[in-house]
């Protein structure tokens, strides 16, 4: 997609689409890819929200150039500093020397440290204004939503709310740009894969974030984030969906995420995956922790209110890919699931003990029996497994009659 799209009258969107790019900030995998989404606004003066990323320039600047043709961009409005949005701020520094850059006292720390840029700058605060003309945008400052100079403008003729990163998600946009022109739920997944791991430790801001924004703003028409989906249909629907996820409300269905090296754990999830079944659960995801990107799994732990961890022991601990699925979750401040663990070992135990740990650091509701086993699992072991599929079962079901 090379061209603008016009959102309203004086209104464009002039992003572009990543399909290149392998893993987003060299960590999440991008089978999808995304979209880097920038907007300019032609009024009696230009300004632009937000850029792109360093790769795209070129195919940036002549989608500027076609919207205002040989029209000078007056103010570059810099909502969020992470260079897949700043990575073109030198660039457009050198195609339009006048152009204003607009940003937070925290905004031009990340100028100075990533472009060097200290010059022709304008720091707003919460609240203030800039006038276009026949429009005037509002700043309204939105710290660690995901990074500290992070902040959202709004467009008080248009009723657009430009969001910086909240509100997008994963997946390039191939063809649409807009809520209305496409089946939401073929995205959702994309969408709260980005939620769940850029934006997910930060869910109490989000959720603070978001009541500000309804207390502040009477009206909004539009949202464009930085990634994804414009949403004019119903704005409001990515913003509870949003807030759904920073609570972290959940509905019914059992993640069971394994390590395994060589089949006995495995073995044992599969039994508590089949008990899960039989017990009535029609949402499971049996997860193996090494062959799956943990972006995926943590994607679905997001979404359901089960999980169950089972992990084999590696060198007296626990088996690594695990341990990064754990500290991951950890960090995230995972609440409020019903969470079952089971460990194996051969000659040395460890993974039991990791997994106990986990259970008392993050917030859930553990889910009997604690499972060990030694060496292949037995029938004993097996009979347990299915007990703690039974019981996990009747913990979500119940959890969700609530
Ligand atoms: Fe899309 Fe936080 O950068």
């Amino acid at each position: 997609m090379n061209n603008s799209i016009k959102l309203t009258d004086d209104v464009y969107w002039v992003g572009v689409n990543d399909k290149e790019t392998d893993l987003f900030e060299s960590l999440w995998p991008l089978p999808e890819g995304i979209a880097y989404n920038s907007y300019i606004i032609e009024d009696e003066k230009i300004a632009l929200i937000d850029s792109v990323k360093i790769n795209y320039n070129d195919t940036f600047l002549e989608k500027i150039k076609n919207v205002i043709g040989e029209k000078k961009v007056d103010y570059l409005i810099i909502n969020h500093m992470e260079p897949d949005h700043s990575g073109s701020i030198k660039s457009l520094r050198q195609a339009y020397p006048e152009m204003e850059i607009i940003g937070n006292t925290k905004t031009m720390g990340f100028l100075e440290g990533f472009y060097n840029i200290t010059e022709g700058t304008r720091v707003v605060k919460e609240g203030d204004q800039v006038d276009l003309g026949s429009r005037k945008l509002t700043f309204y400052l939105t710290p660690m939503v995901h990074w500290p100079e992070t902040m959202m403008t709004f467009d008080e003729k248009d009723k657009i709310l430009f969001a910086g990163d909240a509100f997008g998600g994963f997946s390039s946009l191939n063809g649409f740009l807009f809520d209305d022109e496409v089946n939401i739920e073929q995205y959702k997944d994309e969408i709260r894969r980005y939620y769940s791991n850029i934006i997910g430790k930060y869910g109490p801001v989000v959720h603070n974030t978001i009541k500000k924004l309804k207390e502040k703003i009477d009206k909004i028409e539009m949202i464009g984030s930085t990634h994804g989906l414009v949403w004019r249909e119903n704005p409001m629907h990515i913003v509870e969906e949003y807030d759904k996820w920073a609570k972290q409300e959940t509905e019914e269905g059992v993640v069971v995420v394994y390590g395994s090296m060589y089949g006995n754990t495995k073995a044992m999830a599969e039994a508590v995956a089949r008990s899960l079944s039989e017990n009535g659960i029609e949402n499971i995801k049996l997860f193996d922790v090494s062959r799956k990107h943990s972006s995926f799994i943590i994607n679905d732990i997001w979404k359901y209110n089960g999980l169950i961890i089972g992990s084999c022991t590696y060198n007296t601990g626990i088996f690594p890919p695990m341990e990064y699925l754990l500290q991951s979750l950890e960090i995230r401040n995972l609440k409020d699931r019903t969470l079952g663990i089971f460990g194996s070992y051969s000659w040395s135990g460890g993974a039991l003990g990791r997994l106990k740990a986990f259970q008392k650091e993050v917030s859930c509701k553990p889910v009997e029996p604690v499972i060990e086993s030694k060496f292949s699992p037995d029938s004993n072991t097996f009979e347990q497994c299915y007990e703690l599929g039974k019981n996990a079962a009747e913990a979500v079901k119940n959890a969700c009659e609530c």
